[in-house]
């Protein structure tokens, strides 16, 4: 049975079904150039066929490092931006529980380990409130980034390793730093190996963004109580179902023809839309995935995301009646890891008795069907992307679903999808502005 199903009935009429089976030898093309290597960006393929790849040594050090953090501390702070963090916390968010920090926080002692991510801003204000969270609390550090060079994370860095030599002294420091980097290259590896931190690598053949099934998002994933291996075989699963280069019966290729269809068509901004809040960061990272893959040589479909029904309140009036530049993808749990059944009153003085006995989630469910039939009849396409429950196999499956899409999509709009060139702009200026040497 398929992990990830997908349904476009509700774009056909801004699309037609032929205008999307014509894209076949398109969508073959681009597969053949991800399953080759002959297209731009081939040395950073290295994610493709990582599902397939035994991993048995590493995924062992990775859940020991994971039980001796459980073991030695009640907070991990998870240092990163971008790739190096994105994908970890998409999956924390989605596989445990909202208040999952809170409950590791104030449950049994060291029953779970807190995840708190720090390093993707360069805010005083938040670096300040988790060291008085983390505050007299055993904690370790899991720094992560590919070129150990990115400003965001190593000021985070330098904050937390002072931290924690104060409290632990610098070999007891040492013992509970875990980098995640380059194999060879970078600050970050230096001083790794120079302190003798416990590293693990990101391959040179997986660039940030594609990095969440290696140890940039399985350490994070594992010490959070995550079956990682549930997550692999879920993307090894994916692999077999979707690494091929057919259009017909292929949701990821489906998915990727679908999307460049309604692009072409003028369909400009994609919304990735929940109705999760746990999915938040999923959107979080798929926008990453798409926007840095995509976004360059002035084209692109800009990827965007709505928490529903929440945003329903803010940003449905653009939805319904804006510019209509929109398409949406509705990412569908079809069934809750838990429902509520809602009550009967006998006064019923909110009316809602009429929905006395049915699940909240039976009312969800009802909330999108009645949002995508608004939203089609006001001029925005709607795409469907459905996992059965939100489990861990699961999540690794549709990781790998969004992956191969996005390669499929880069080739198919002309860009070298595994650069990120314009992210440096902004660096430039502010190493200049900050005096950096060199600048
Ligand atoms: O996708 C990417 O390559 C980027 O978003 C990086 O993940 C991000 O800039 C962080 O880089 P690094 O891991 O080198 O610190």
């Amino acid at each position: 049975m398929s992990l990830i199903k997908f349904e476009y009935a509700d774009a056909l009429k801004f699309v037609t079904e032929n205008e999307i089976r014509d894209l076949a030898a398109e969508v073959k093309k681009a597969g053949v150039m991800l399953e080759r290597g002959t297209g731009e960006g081939n040395d950073f393929l290295g994610w493709y066929k990582l599902p397939k790849k035994r991993r048995k040594a590493e995924i062992a050090k990775v859940l020991s490092a994971a039980k001796e953090i459980r073991r030695t501390s009640e907070v991990l702070v998870v240092i990163g931006i971008g790739g190096s963090y994105l994908g970890a916390r998409a999956a924390i968010e989605a596989l445990t529980d909202p208040f999952y920090n809170i409950r590791a926080l104030t449950g049994k002692k060291r029953a779970n380990t807190a995840v708190f991510f720090a390093g993707n801003s360069i805010s005083p204000e938040y670096l300040l409130a988790l060291e008085e969270i983390v505050g007299k609390r055993d904690f370790s550090v899991n720094v992560i980034s590919k070129s150990g060079t990115t400003t965001e994370p190593a000021v985070t860095f330098r904050f937390f390793k002072e931290l924690l030599e104060k409290k632990y002294g610098k070999e007891g420091a040492a013992k509970r730093i875990y980098a995640t980097t380059d194999r060879a290259r970078g600050a970050l590896k230096t001083m790794a190996d120079r302190e003798g931190y416990k590293t693990f690598v990101i391959p040179d053949d997986v660039g940030g963004r594609f990095s969440v099934l290696t140890p940039v998002g399985l350490l994070p994933m594992a010490v959070a109580g995550i079956d990682i291996n549930a997550v692999l075989e879920g993307a090894s699963e994916a692999y077999d179902e979707f690494a091929n280069n057919e259009l017909a019966g292929n949701a990821c290729n489906l998915y990727a023809a679908a999307r460049t269809a309604l692009y072409r068509k003028g369909k400009e901004v994609e919304i990735l839309v929940n109705y999760e809040p746990c999915l938040h960061f999923v959107s979080e990272w798929w926008k990453q995935l798409y926007g840095e893959s995509e976004g360059k040589d002035g084209k692109g479909i800009f990827p965007a995301s709505c928490d529903f029904t929440t945003d329903l309140h803010s940003m449905g009036q653009y939805i319904q009646d804006g510019k209509r530049i929109l398409f949406e993808t509705v990412l569908n749990v079809e069934k809750p890891r838990r429902d509520v059944v809602i009550g009967t009153d006998a006064e019923n003085l909110d009316g809602l008795n009429y929905l006395a006995g049915k699940g909240m989630d039976y009312v969800n469910k009802q909330a999108a069907a009645g949002t995508a039939m608004a939203h089609v009849d006001g001029g925005v396409p709607n795409l469907k992307i459905t996992m059965e429950t939100l489990d861990a196999k699961n999540f690794g499956a549709l990781v790998y679903f969004f992956e191969r899409a996005c390669g499929v999509s880069g080739y198919m709009l002309g860009v070298n999808p595994f650069n990120q060139p314009g992210v440096e702009a902004y660096k430039k200026n502010m190493f200049r502005l900050l005096g950096k040497p060199g600048y």
